[in-house]
């Protein structure tokens, strides 16, 4: 094990077998492990609560009240938001409707929302509604941009010939960072000036790449995005998600749609009563909305923490590495009728791999379960797995990777 692998490793909790032996956890795509310090932040939240009561959100270095700030300070830099423009709040799917409420901003002629097939669903539920809260017919108004027949993965042609077809219809791009199915990473960049150049708004759901591949959304001018921290970043289930507004979109005028005191000027936000007319705090402080969950946000602060002592590129150096190698042992099980439909590409993808097994893909995930590898099965036929280079070891790739074949060929034919 390379003592980077060791080092960050030993700061979390790896799950047991039944026999006590550390599984394999190749699932951070969908629930990161927990850092040992977020037990740590959980007691001290309960042991202030429970010495101070009210008291413990204005008493101390460490008062609640500054908790939400210094854990969107903390996330900043992982999705290349400047100060001022990310917010930790809410989760996933509310924040994507706190955003569509200000970025969707629909005209007779311009009324259509441009998405990424497939979507997650919570997503497409979400869109859905707004497009119908504001009055129009979702299977209208609603452009899914798709791949070509037999295709998994969207090329940049399928978005420039969405744009061609609907360009002028279009009021928002709304799409994955990285899709949840295929594991593909999109060019977000790109994507937002290709849809800048169409005048429409763009934004991003980055659940499956926080925390997994570099980004940059101020530099790369992205108006909004979205996305929740109980993935690759670790926060706990549930934990709190995160809102990026740029700048520049505040500055042109772009104000939260649906407010909460929390959201308001905190020099008056608790003269409760004399208060009717909302005055948003500067920047991104206005999209919140509620008071924060202390006891969720100081879970992801220590988590944050780790990532902040820690160098994110070379994360990602090792998250290559170890997908990479991940990849090729899968390839080199030359298993019939398996494909592997993540990209090739290594700057196409994160460290997620998507495998379409075939009609035993569920059975075939529960066999690795027990065997002490820990990944998903997608509805109908993909079994997703993730090396997270936190916790994930080189030696753990390669014997899933002995493994895999042995296992599929056990268990028959994989019925694609
Ligand atoms: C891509 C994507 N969008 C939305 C959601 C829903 O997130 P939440 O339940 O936090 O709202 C998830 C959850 O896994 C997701 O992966």
């Amino acid at each position: 094990m390379s003592s980077m692998s060791s080092f960050y490793r030993d700061l979390f909790y790896i799950p047991v077998d039944a026999k006590g032996a550390p599984v394999a956890y190749f699932c951070g795509h969908s629930l990161g492990l927990q850092p040992r310090a977020a037990f740590d932040a959980a007691q001290d939240v309960l042991d202030q609560w429970k010495a101070k009561g009210v008291d413990g959100w204005f008493e101390g270095a460490d008062r609640w009240m500054h908790l939400e700030e210094e854990v969107s300070v903390l996330m900043g830099p992982l999705v290349g938001g400047q100060f001022n423009e990310v917010a930790a709040m809410n989760t996933l799917t509310t924040n994507i409707h706190l955003a569509m409420a200000s970025f969707y901003q629909p005209t007779k002629k311009c009324y259509k929302v441009l998405v990424d097939a497939p979507a997650f669903s919570s997503d497409t539920y979400a869109v859905r509604s707004h497009v119908s809260l504001r009055g129009y017919d979702p299977d209208d108004a609603i452009i899914e941009v798709t791949s070509c027949p037999g295709c998994d993965l969207l090329t940049m042609e399928d978005f420039k010939a969405a744009f061609d077809r609907h360009g002028d219809e279009v009021a928002l791009v709304f799409v994955a960072g990285v899709n949840f199915l295929t594991g593909q990473l999109y060019d977000i960049q790109a994507i937002t000036r290709l849809a800048h150049a169409y005048g429409c708004r763009v934004g991003f759901d980055l659940a499956h790449a926080v925390g997994n591949v570099p980004l940059a959304l101020h530099d790369w001018d992205t108006d909004f995005a979205v996305w929740c921290c109980y993935k690759y970043l670790n926060g706990g289930p549930g934990s709190p998600g995160g809102l990026f507004v740029h700048q520049k979109m505040i500055e042109e005028g772009v104000v939260p749609g649906l407010c909460g005191w929390w959201g308001h000027d905190p020099s008056t936000r608790f003269c409760l009563q004399e208060q009717s007319i909302f005055v948003p705090s500067d920047g991104i402080g206005g999209w919140r909305v509620s008071t924060p969950p202390v006891l969720p946000l100081a879970l992801l602060k220590a988590s944050l923490q780790v990532f902040q002592d820690a160098s994110f590129d070379a994360l990602c150096n090792q998250s290559v590495a170890m997908t990479r190698r991940l990849y090729q042992g899968i390839e080199a099980c030359n298993i019939p009728g398996m494909e592997i439909i993540t990209p090739a590409t290594e700057s196409n993808r994160g460290c997620q791999l998507s495998l379409r097994i075939g009609s035993d893909a569920a059975a075939m995930q529960q066999k690795l379960q027990l065997q002490g590898y820990v990944c998903d099965y997608r509805v109908p036929d993909i079994i997703r797995l993730a090396p997270v280079s936190l916790y994930n070891t080189m030696e753990e790739v390669d014997a899933f990777c002995d493994l895999f074949a042995d296992v599929v060929r056990a268990h028959g034919s994989t019925g694609a």
